[in-house]
């Protein structure tokens, strides 16, 4: 894939940088914890802008310092979790409650080995946009390609978790499985039951 360089000093870019005080995403309110598969969805939400950013920093080629911030933070701090939520509590409940005709050891090792991709690309990312000090942060194009190529990565792996695996939550997972599963989550962020 060809990347194209960012555009000259000047130049009216609507994917050039653009200082902000304003988040990227918004925080979950803890609340929303005790419907854990609603928490997965809006986090899910917050992973799709953030891969709109990622997607903009790549076409310019340059990031606002205040932005590599937020989304370093996001990448190591948030989706960790959404990982963790996942491997340790939905996956496991749905697959103890799924069907055999749902089928879903395919979609299962897939998921799995996509969260382990993501977790290289996204060390790569944040170390791209943490080394350096500077108010706008200038963006490699090995960097870029591999923003993009995270980006769209992450919208297909989206789709399954949202389309199949919360889809099919939300009619197997009972009561119970769904107070567990608040409650693991709710611990797992330091949230007082
Ligand atoms: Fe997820
Ligand atoms: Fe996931």
């Amino acid at each position: 894939m060809t990347i194209p360089d960012p555009a000259p000093a000047g130049d009216t870019d609507r994917n050039a940088p653009r200082p902000s005080t304003l988040p990227l995403v918004e925080v979950i309110p803890s609340s929303l914890l005790d419907e854990p598969l609603a928490y997965i969805f809006a986090d899910h939400v917050r992973q799709r802008m953030i891969c709109s950013a990622l997607r903009r920093f790549a076409l310019s080629g340059k990031v606002d310092r205040r932005e590599a911030d937020m989304v370093v933070t996001f990448l190591s701090h948030d989706v960790p979790l959404d990982h963790e939520d996942e491997e340790m509590d939905l996956f496991p409940a749905v697959r103890r409650r799924a069907l055999r005709e749902d089928n879903l050891g395919v979609v299962f090792a897939r998921l799995l080995e996509d969260h382990r991709r993501a977790q290289s690309a996204v060390d790569k990312i944040v170390a791209e946009l943490s080394v350096q000090s500077a108010e706008v942060v200038q963006v490699s194009s090995a960097a870029r390609e591999l923003m993009q190529a995270y980006a769209s990565s992450e919208s297909g792996h989206l789709a399954i978790e949202n389309g199949i695996v919360l889809a099919i939550a939300r009619i197997r997972l009972t009561r119970g499985d769904l107070g567990a599963m608040a409650r693991r989550m709710k611990a797992r962020r330091g949230v007082a039951h």
